[in-house]
């Protein structure tokens, strides 16, 4: 695997790789690499015939008193693991690399998509996924990228920057994956310890039960939220920052649920955020 912070080195490896016929993917991370991730890499390493991954943590998509100076990092293990996979290159750039001094930092775009769930709780935060995105896509002109589904509003977002800005890029968006007690996998579960890591089960607790609801016959969003809530709320640690049901392309609120919804919400277990997500299809 080589390893390369460089912009300069990636465009010539990519120039070469890129022959008619090949196929390049890309899985972009921030790092802090766990079972998630590795189902993309696993996934991409089939379908691609050079694999690229990077690992970059972009702090334009943290907000004011978010996590960013403290996200979790494991560069060596990331390393190790990514080799393992079979991983052809990995673009390890630097802040600087990035965003050098004296550009703009962040680039507006935004869209219904973006200003609704994590986007209305984290004003910014798409705006700076977005941003590094058009920055690593042209730099390594993949054919493929690959995005989990536990970030669903990010994958869609991206599917339409994608279409907006012309990039001939498939975006794949895999499931969700999970511990063995169905929290789903995130590097930010690595803050969570005894009683905090306990009531982390809530999200999928809530989602389990709104599945269990829907398939019972309800169909009302505003009843299932509201036994979500009480579901979330009965966990000491917990505190919720949205619990929504809408439509699964446009995000928008639903009034009765038909069709393809996502059952979306985020909780904070102490001061960890954390998200989760299922996507039904519901009949009348
Ligand atoms: O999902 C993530 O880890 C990040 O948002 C991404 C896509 C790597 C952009 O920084």
């Amino acid at each position: 695997m080589v390893i390369t912070g460089s912009i300069k080195k990636i465009r010539a490896i990519s120039r070469r790789r890129a022959k008619p016929g090949k196929i390049i993917g890309f899985v972009p991370t921030m790092g802090a690499l766990h079972e998630g991730h590795l189902s993309l890499i696993k996934r991409a390493r089939k379908e691609c015939d050079f694999l690229i991954a990077s690992i970059f943590i972009n702090p334009t998509q943290f907000g004011a008193g978010e996590d960013y100076k403290h996200y979790p990092g494991n560069p060596a293990k990331d390393k190790k693991q990514l080799k393992k996979e079979g991983v052809d290159l990995l673009f390890l750039p630097n802040t600087n690399t990035m965003y050098p001094p004296g550009g703009a930092s962040v680039y507006a775009y935004e869209n219904n998509l973006s200003r609704v769930l994590c986007g209305k709780s984290r004003p910014g935060h798409f705006k700076g996924v977005c941003t590094i995105l058009v920055k690593l896509f042209n730099i390594i002109k993949p054919d493929i990228a690959y995005f989990g589904q536990k970030d669903y509003q990010q994958a869609l977002i991206v599917k339409k920057l994608v279409k907006d800005f012309n990039f001939p890029i498939r975006i794949r968006v895999l499931p969700v994956i999970r511990e063995q007690d169905n929290l789903a996998m995130s590097s930010r579960n690595d803050y969570l310890k005894g009683q905090a890591r306990k009531d982390s089960l809530c999200l999928y607790g809530a989602l389990s039960f709104a599945v269990k609801l829907i398939k019972a016959g309800e169909r009302n969003p505003k009843k299932i939220i509201n036994q979500m809530k009480q579901l979330v709320k009965s966990r000491k640690l917990a505190k919720i920052d949205y619990i929504e049901i809408v439509d699964a392309e446009s995000l928008k609120k639903i009034k009765r649920l038909k069709g393809r919804v996502l059952i979306a919400l985020a909780v904070y277990i102490k001061r960890v955020r954390l998200i989760d997500n299922v996507i039904l299809n519901v009949k009348k």
